[in-house]
């Protein structure tokens, strides 16, 4: 099956790009799942109910999130009762919502999610290696195909992770720098691997904020309102080929979509 993961989403260009984009990617590709980070879905940050079922209804089955989950707190309940979204599961222990979770495809395949956070230049979180091997074991018997979205800084904290996962997920993608990686690959026991999927949204901006206000922010260390840009809108993320039987990737490729300007 073809599995489609899309980077970071941000604000409403980052909705547009998907509502514009999506349909046509997964037409083109034959794309039989697709998974979203949507920590920056809301105005920049966080994701709110409403949003979250904006971007389900546009295509994607199932969202993953970061270390701007709970900027919105609307989303609370969402994360309680829709299992299709998912928060870090390396959090304190009884927060609300899931770290993994396995969804049927439309054509009945179940795929499993896991959503881990990183620990370099982060906020400190339960171990990811160990957390993540518990998210496995409690969705390894429903099936084989397993998609872990490490959100994380460091390039250093990803690949070690996919090492560690190589043979016993599908693939290991990151998030949350939004800049894609050109370090796509298939491990050696067949986990599809990337450092950073890259971003959905402006990139006439700094990681999708107005580069004017950030300018200012680097140069006086003054606080400023970061506000989500306007131009330069494209889809970021990578399409990986999985065989249904063993769980083990075929193939990885990166997908970089620019939104016209009329479109
Ligand atoms: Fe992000
Ligand atoms: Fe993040």
């Amino acid at each position: 099956m073809r599995v489609l993961f899309i980077g970071d989403i941000v604000g409403e260009p980052g909705r547009h790009a998907i509502g514009e984009l999506l349909p046509k990617i997964k037409k083109r590709e034959g794309i039989d799942f697709t998974i979203a980070n949507a920590e920056n879905v809301a105005g920049g940050s966080g994701v709110t109910p409403q949003l979250a079922e904006e971007i389900f209804d546009m295509g994607v089955d199932a969202l993953t999130t970061g270390d701007h989950v709970w900027k919105r707190r609307e989303i609370v309940d969402k994360l309680r009762s829709d299992n299709r979204i998912l928060r870090p599961a390396n959090y304190p222990a009884n927060v609300p919502g899931s770290g993994s979770a396995v969804i049927k495809s439309k054509s009945g395949v179940e795929v499993g999610i896991i959503n881990i956070l990183g620990r370099v230049f982060m906020q400190p979180v339960e171990c990811p290696f160990r957390v993540v091997t518990e998210e496995i074991d409690k969705i390894k018997k429903k099936t084989r195909i397993i998609v872990v979205d490490i959100h994380a800084e460091a390039t250093s904290e990803k690949i070690a992770l996919g090492w560690y996962l190589d043979g016993i997920v599908s693939a290991l993608i990151g998030t949350h720098t939004h800049v894609q990686t050109a370090d796509e690959k298939i491990l050696p026991k067949g986990t599809a691997f990337i450092a950073d999927a890259g971003m959905t949204g402006p990139f006439d901006s700094v990681i999708g904020r107005r580069k004017e206000e950030i300018l200012t922010r680097f140069i006086t260390q003054m606080p400023a309102r970061f506000e989500v840009a306007e131009d330069d809108i494209q889809l970021h993320g990578v399409i990986i080929d999985v065989d249904e039987k063993t769980g083990r990737a075929n193939s990885i490729k990166r997908v970089q979509e620019k939104l016209k300007a009329d479109g």
